[in-house]
């Protein structure tokens, strides 16, 4: 598929799980994508990885300096990266909550900053956020992860409302329960990881767990040349936990 023939796409996180997924998704849609992870020489070709920290403004600014020496332009940015937290408000420390707000939050805001003056000279600019429905969940022991999640979702509308005039349409997709390294690490904070992976299932009204790929394929849609009026929304990729209540299985 052609669909993104000359466009070039920068994903944070690109590196595993559902950031690696979309940056293969995309690549195989045409796009030329720069992988932006704390080490980026992991990623293979066609991929390109640049090492870059979201916590860091400098380290960002040297990765789009060489994104823009490699690529001469940049369309497309996927404000991918982040990390798990659980545990109740007590339980999380202020080092804990400073350092999570700071990549799953402050970390979109910092990216998107330096890759907007890039973004601003392509056709079809666009910035996709990774949520999560723990925005729209109240999930146990996620305080601050869904505290994380809830303000890229206001984020995502701020941006969009600061940025269509000037031709950057900014979305995000909320994922359910994604089976990713993520998640398995996560896992291990419980004390049976197994009965809590089950229950995570579970949770789904589809009975599994959401694949990398299909976020990725929802990803790649909200980024399309071809969604041109699909501007502050947030897109659902989560088995129906969000708005169904079926029967448990
Ligand atoms: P993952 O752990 O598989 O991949 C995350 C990537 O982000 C890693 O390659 C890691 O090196 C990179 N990263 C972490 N800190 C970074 C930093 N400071 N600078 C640059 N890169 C950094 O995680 P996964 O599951 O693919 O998650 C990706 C995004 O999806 C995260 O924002 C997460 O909150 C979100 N999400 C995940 C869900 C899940 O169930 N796995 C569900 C909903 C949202």
């Amino acid at each position: 598929m052609s669909e993104f023939n000359g466009l070039v796409a920068a994903v944070t996180g690109g590196a595993s799980g559902i950031g690696l997924a979309t940056a293969i998704h995309l690549a195989e849609r045409g796009a030329e994508v720069a992988v932006l992870d704390l080490d980026g020489t992991s990623v293979e070709p066609p991929l390109i990885g640049f090492s870059a920290d979201v916590t860091s403004r400098t380290s960002l600014s040297q990765a789009f300096a060489r994104v823009e020496n490699q690529f001469g332009r940049l369309d497309i940015l996927i404000n991918n990266a982040g990390i798990s937290a659980v545990g109740t408000v007590e339980e999380n420390d202020d080092d804990e909550w400073s350092r999570v707000l700071d990549i799953n939050v402050v970390g979109m805001a910092r990216t998107s900053a330096l890759a907007l003056p890039l973004l601003r000279r392509s056709p079809a600019a666009t910035i996709v956020n990774v949520c999560s429905i723990a925005a729209l969940n109240g999930l146990p022991r996620r305080a601050l992860y869904g505290a994380s999640k809830g303000a890229v979702l206001a984020l995502t509308y701020a941006m969009a409302a600061d940025h269509v005039r000037e031709g950057v349409r900014v979305n995000c997709v909320s994922p359910g329960t994604v089976s990713t390294p993520f998640v398995d690490r996560m896992l291990r904070s419980f004390p049976d990881p197994v009965a809590e992976r089950a229950a995570l299932d579970a949770r789904q009204a589809t009975g599994r767990m959401v694949t990398p790929e299909e976020v990725a394929s929802a990803i790649a849609y909200l980024a399309s040349p071809s969604s041109g009026s699909t501007t502050g929304t947030a897109l659902e990729v989560d088995g129906g936990v969000h708005t169904l209540r079926v029967r448990p299985a």
